[in-house]
């Protein structure tokens, strides 16, 4: 009798602390309320959902960092840009133009933004996670936040005003930024994910 108690004392431990361990590893994997920053719909003001989001590409380190902090690490990343270019030309050249020009939609590669908050990129994922109004529909359905961050890394690196107004650069980044020129060599999009953007052990 008793060491039937104990036994089942000990297994009880066991699955608290197998449940707690799961809880620590899933963390930010998760997601929703757990975002340090605080992301809002850019019509609405609405929170936005995060666990909207495909499983897939939430915890890698760029999202962890990204929802901590509302800093994209994959800015001015040579070694991610070819497959966030790629990104970009099956998502959002069609209405926002080759080179972000403008199009349907409107340039992106300027400094005049229709939501100021665009200039920053906590605002500018807010505005591809949910959309805008009109044809700007919410990319949850079809952009993992990875690929997210990945696409917006392009929508950067395509600017072509003054590096001043680069704010989502770091000033190192910014000291060394040239406006984008799309008559001028540069990187060509690619299919393949490396590891450190965000692929297997990304
Ligand atoms: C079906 C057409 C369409 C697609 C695809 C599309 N957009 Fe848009 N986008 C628009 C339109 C139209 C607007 C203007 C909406 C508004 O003003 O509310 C817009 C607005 C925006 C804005 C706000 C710009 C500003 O000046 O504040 C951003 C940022 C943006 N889009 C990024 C993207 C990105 C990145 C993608 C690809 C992941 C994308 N869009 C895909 C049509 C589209």
């Amino acid at each position: 009798m008793k060491k039937k108690i104990f036994t089942r004392k000990a297994a009880a431990l066991l699955v608290a602390g197998a449940l707690g361990a799961g809880v620590a590893g899933l963390d930010l994997a998760s997601l929703g309320a757990r975002a340090a920053i605080m992301l809002t719909n850019t019509v609405t003001g609405q929170p936005l959902e995060l666990s909207e989001a495909p499983e897939e590409g939430r915890d890698t380190k760029a999202v962890k960092t990204f929802l901590e902090t509302g800093v994209n690490i994959y800015n001015e990343n040579l070694a991610c840009l070819p497959k966030a270019h790629e990104l970009f030309l099956s998502m959002c050249s069609g209405c926002h133009g080759h080179y972000a020009e403008g199009k349907i939609g409107p340039g992106l590669n300027d400094s005049y933004w229709t939501y100021p908050k665009n200039e920053t990129d906590q605002g500018l994922f807010e505005t591809i996670f949910g959309g805008a109004q009109g044809q700007m529909g919410p990319m949850y359905g079809a952009l993992n936040m990875n690929e997210m961050l990945l696409v917006m890394a392009w929508v950067r690196h395509l600017y072509k005003d003054d590096p001043k107004g680069a704010v989502w650069l770091t000033d190192e980044q910014r000291s060394q930024f040239k406006p984008f020129d799309a008559s001028a060599k540069h990187i060509e999009p690619a299919e393949e994910l490396p590891e450190a953007c965000g692929g297997p052990a990304g």
